[in-house]
């Protein structure tokens, strides 16, 4: 029985992955890290990993490439490695989402569903002579979740979450962010909440910070912070993340995860941030089950949307006084693992124990979350300061390309720093497909296994 399952999965497999993935060369599009303003940053073109022919070129369109016969506005020739990534002159331009999903956009028509994600108007192919190899494009991903078979029954904890750290500290979002030193070395996202998860993130990650700003509101005191300094007001992104559950109707988690400035040993300034998630999530928070004593990783997406509720909110529940600390509407921390403090070399020795799964893993079996960041002072280290981007240009095609083999399927959540230029949200989609699929046929495989061989 064991040695037909060994033979039959990879059959399966091979069926769901027909199409692009199976490619001899994927080429797709990501963002790069290289403009002033986000209009200004360039597209960057990506191929592979394991290209085995590579085409013998590759265009980048403002239109779809298949349905007429264009000229590219870019064109590469003679790509030979395997894999690489090369930055273009074409720019990003103005984000406009299609389909109601700009954050402004009316909200009393429901906006379109996009099984397949939504190309925005950048394209590329690859090209052997004139035969056509691959089609990709930039695209947005607002109800991925939604849109895969039976994910919805799977625990959190074996879904691939892809997410951002340190979420909020965008650029712009304030005027304490018109500083040198914020701008390049505190703001690590490019793209606001609203836009990471039309994009297709799910897990996002907040460090909050506490300053009285001595107006009425005590909403106004609490701030996303990085690397101990204050970004830009919590309360607004709070409802950007309602605004868009009640849009797409996904499941969101939302992490709070540390809490570097005003709260050491404030427990009433934890309570009164209690209160105002309270306030601005109360009606969308998954309520678990206190008795039960679960992380809520264990619970799947199905159970979250049937108490119509689809934000799950991690925290540190022992810093709230009881009872804020036995509250339903909060799930505890889930693991975390950080590469802050290494460089590149140990950070994938560090992916090899934490993916690969073996007895000696630290990942217990329960959620967990991979940030792939490398901190300012890791960086000072080695004597040279690196801006928060370039910092991100080096690592994060690295995570990408590593999590595409084998230890892709072995993710929970992956948080990174200016998530754009990896296509971790695609990635994530075909590892969960994948799962889904397997899970929702595995009596199938055990038990008809002679019927389909
Ligand atoms: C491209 O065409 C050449 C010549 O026809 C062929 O040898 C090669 O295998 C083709 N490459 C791909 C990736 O299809
Ligand atoms: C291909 O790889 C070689 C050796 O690793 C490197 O020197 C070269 O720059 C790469 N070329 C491209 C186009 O990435
Ligand atoms: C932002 O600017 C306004 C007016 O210029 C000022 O009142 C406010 O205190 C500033 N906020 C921060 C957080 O610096
Ligand atoms: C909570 O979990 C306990 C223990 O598993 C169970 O007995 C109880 O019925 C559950 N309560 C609800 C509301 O599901
Ligand atoms: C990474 O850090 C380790 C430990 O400090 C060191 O031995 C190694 O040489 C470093 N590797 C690189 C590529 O800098």
């Amino acid at each position: 029985m064991n040695k037909m399952k060994i033979l039959v999965v990879p059959f399966l497999q091979s069926i769901l992955l027909i199409g692009s993935l199976e490619a001899h060369c994927p080429v797709y599009l990501t963002v790069s890290l290289t403009g002033k303003t986000l209009q200004d940053t360039l597209l960057e073109i990506n191929w592979g990993p394991y290209c085995y022919g590579p085409p013998q070129w590759v265009g980048i369109y403002a239109k779809d490439p298949t349905t007429s016969n264009f000229q590219p506005d870019f064109r590469i020739d003679g790509i030979a490695n395997r894999t690489g990534k090369l930055i273009t002159p074409i720019k990003l331009g103005k984000l406009h989402f299609p389909g109601g999903w700009n954050r402004q956009d009316a909200s009393d028509q429901p906006a379109t569903q996009y099984p397949a994600g939504k190309c925005l108007p950048h394209f590329v192919a690859s090209y052997n002579g004139t035969e056509l190899l691959t089609v990709d494009c930039l695209k947005i991903q607002p109800n991925w979740m939604a849109q895969i078979k039976d994910v919805n029954r799977l625990p959190l904890k074996d879904i691939f979450l892809p997410g951002t750290h340190a979420s909020g500290a965008v650029f712009g979002s304030s005027n304490k962010s018109n500083s040198i030193l914020v701008r390049d070395y505190l703001v690590v996202q490019q793209f606001d909440v609203w836009s990471q998860l039309v994009f297709g993130i799910r897990y996002l990650d907040f460090s909050i910070g506490y300053k009285n700003m001595n107006t009425e509101n005590e909403a106004d005191n609490f701030w996303i912070a990085n690397e101990n300094m204050l970004i830009t007001p919590l309360v607004g992104i709070l409802r950007d993340v309602c605004l868009f559950v009640k849009r797409s109707g996904e499941m969101i988690v939302l992490d709070f995860s540390s809490f570097p400035i005003g709260f050491y040993k404030h427990p009433e300034i934890y309570s009164s941030l209690y209160r105002l998630l309270r306030q601005e999530l109360g009606y969308e928070a998954y309520r678990r089950n206190v008795t039960k004593d679960d992380h809520c990783a264990n619970r799947n997406i199905r159970e979250i949307l049937q108490q119509d509720r689809h934000i799950l909110i991690l925290f540190p529940t022992q810093e709230l006084p009881y009872p804020a600390s036995e509250s339903t509407m909060l799930c505890p921390p889930w693991q975390r693992f950080s590469t802050s403090f290494m460089n590149i070399s140990q950070t994938l020795d560090y992916m090899q124990l934490l993916f690969s799964k073996k007895p000696d893993s630290p990942v217990r079996d329960d959620g967990w979350i991979f940030t792939a960041v490398r901190s300012m002072e890791q960086t000072l280290n080695t004597q040279k300061l690196e801006t928060a981007k370039k910092r991100a240009a080096v690592l994060n095609p690295k995570v990408n390309q590593w999590l595409k083999g084998p230890w892709g399927n072995n993710a929970n959540v992956v948080a990174m720093d200016y998530f754009s230029n990896t296509n971790i949200v695609d990635l994530a989609i075909q590892v969960n497909a994948h799962k889904a699929f397997v899970m929702a046929n595995k009596d199938y495989i055990n038990l008809d296994i002679f019927n389909l061989c």
